[in-house]
């Protein structure tokens, strides 16, 4: 049992709706990070993937498009409602990061993006994503880092302005990578990738975060405000830009 198997009894359909709507009405925002995660996985045809915190499978997609279908994905999420909403052509577990209802050594690839920031004991979510791969497997986690941006962002406004708040445990330079080589991984190692999320302008960028961090009770106005008061925000013939970076972290299992 971990902190998060609470948490995720909160999560409506109504809330996770609403993630999902900001991931289905602007998929290319978050292309940049998902780009990091999937350059790290090293695919390659038909492997067996694990998208771990799937939530509404934007990782899992990635590889799929990336992979043009010929791959088996497994989808782990937590809360009941993220499980009903992943796409069918995905094999969908419920379960909790703590013990991983999987068989051992069962995929090629394990992907966790902005997952484990709700999850208390990283250890044992480190430990399962050990034994739940093949050996050879290689493991990515893209996470917020304590202090950034981001993480202040997260556990302000969104905290402050969202239905059921934030507390993000967030991660930290160098331990995620001490405690992946303490449960066996090698060839460890870990970045911070400083990249945009990108709207054609500003009022998608501000609906796109109002609904993806659930910002239920903040007017539009006060999204808008909170954003430029925590991120940096850049403009040019693209479109709007909102400056934002995770630590990627990537092992082995050999
Ligand atoms: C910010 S969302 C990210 C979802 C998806 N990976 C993406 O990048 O769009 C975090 C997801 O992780 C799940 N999650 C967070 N902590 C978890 C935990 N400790 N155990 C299981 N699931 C967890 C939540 O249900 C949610 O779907």
């Amino acid at each position: 049992m971990d902190k998060f198997d609470n948490r995720a009894a909160k999560y409506t359909s109504t809330r996770v709706g609403l993630f999902d709507l900001a991931s289905t009405q602007i998929p290319q925002a978050r292309f940049l990070e998902r780009e990091c995660a999937i350059a790290r996985l090293k695919l390659k045809e038909n492997i067996k993937f694990c998208d771990i915190s799937a939530g509404s499978g934007y990782l899992a997609d990635g590889v799929f498009e990336s992979l043009n279908g010929n791959v088996d994905i497994t989808c782990i999420e937590n809360s009941q409602a993220f499980v009903d909403i992943l796409k069918k052509k995905y094999f969908v577990i419920k379960s909790s990061l703590s013990n991983i209802l999987v068989p051992n050594q069962e995929f090629d690839r394990v992907g966790c993006l902005a997952g484990i920031h709700h999850q208390q004991n990283k250890l044992a979510f480190y430990k399962e994503a050990f034994r739940i791969l093949k050996f050879g497997g290689i493991l990515v986690i893209g996470d917020v880092l304590e202090e950034s941006p981001p993480a202040q962002f997260l556990n302000n406004p969104v905290d402050y302005y969202s239905d059921i708040g934030h507390d993000g445990m967030f991660i930290r330079e160098d331990e995620v990578s001490q405690q992946l080589e303490e449960v066996g991984f090698i060839n460890v190692t870990e970045k911070v990738e400083y990249y945009t999320w990108n709207f054609p302008d500003e009022p998608s960028m501000i609906s796109y975060c109002k609904n993806l961090f659930r910002m239920t009770k903040a007017t539009l106005n006060e999204v808008y405000q909170v954003i430029f008061e925590y991120l940096p925000v850049t403009q040019d013939s693209a479109g709007v830009h909102l400056h934002w970076q995770l630590l990627f972290v990537t092992a082995q299992k050999l």
